[in-house]
């Protein structure tokens, strides 16, 4: 495949890029069995049974190659719905001869719905994530209730959903959901903590994607927090 961001090359995501219209289809009345068309993308790795991680939104890969170079002992899964950011990856993730990271072209918040099982994620990653600033929008931001129930459900004991963005409105948005979903009484669904930098975020970085690279040029202020699964406290259905 050939696209703009591969400057003439061709870009081969035969080893390390997954399609989620490759899947079997979805099938039916899945609200009424939402278990369905669930598959295990740890099976996809070589060593399925090392901690397994999801990143949504990979954009041009920048977390996915540092932190995957850096914890070969990780599997991580990056899930983006671009289609030329998805080839990218998987070329780039080939190239560098990443065998614990594959790149999935998908809608990440459907991926996680419908098809990943409960209990395999150590850590839900969303770093820049789309802010969608008009308010007819706001229903497509990935932080939604129903996304916060199903980053509950796949992540393992104590797991954590991690988030970093440079957008004050989309900010408050998620501070709103995070005072439901990870009140300061510690009896919600998360608990809220400090987030991170991760080994691979360079000196002075937050986490050290693209999109941190380009906003802290412009001098943009950064919000991040990270949200650990309470087991004893599930979210109420929906
Ligand atoms: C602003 S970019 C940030 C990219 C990268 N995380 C970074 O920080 O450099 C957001 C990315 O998320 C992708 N994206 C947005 N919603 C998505 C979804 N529901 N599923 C998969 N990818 C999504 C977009 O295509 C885009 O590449």
């Amino acid at each position: 495949m050939s696209f703009g961001l591969s400057r003439g090359r061709t870009l081969d995501t035969s080893a390390a890029g997954l399609r989620a219209e490759d899947l079997p289809p979805l099938p039916d009345g899945l609200a009424a069995n939402p278990d369905a068309a669930r598959l295990d993308p740890r099976a996809w790795f070589e060593h399925p049974e090392r901690p397994f991680e999801i990143e949504i939104g990979s954009g041009k890969g920048a977390f996915l190659v540092q932190q995957g170079e850096l914890e070969p002992g990780t599997n991580f899964l990056g899930i983006e719905w671009a289609k030329e950011f998805w080839a990218y990856i998987a070329d780039r993730l080939r190239r560098r001869g990443l065998r614990n990271v594959r790149a999935l072209h998908a809608d990440a918040t459907q991926f996680l719905r419908w098809r990943v099982p409960a209990s395999c994620a150590r850590v839900v990653h969303l770093y820049f994530s789309d802010p969608w600033p008009k308010s007819r929008h706001h229903k497509r931001r990935v932080v939604q209730d129903a996304f916060l129930a199903d980053a509950w459900r796949v992540l393992t004991d104590e797991g954590e959903l991690r988030i970093v963005t440079d957008h004050d409105d989309y900010w408050a948005w998620m501070e709103d959901h995070f005072a439901r979903w990870a009140p300061p009484t510690g009896d919600g669904p998360f608990t809220r903590h400090n987030f991170a930098p991760p080994p691979s975020a360079g000196e002075g970085e937050v986490v050290g994607t693209n999109f941190e690279r380009k906003y802290r040029r412009e001098g943009r202020p950064f919000h991040a927090a990270t949200l650990r699964k309470n087991p004893i406290h599930p979210p109420p259905p929906n």
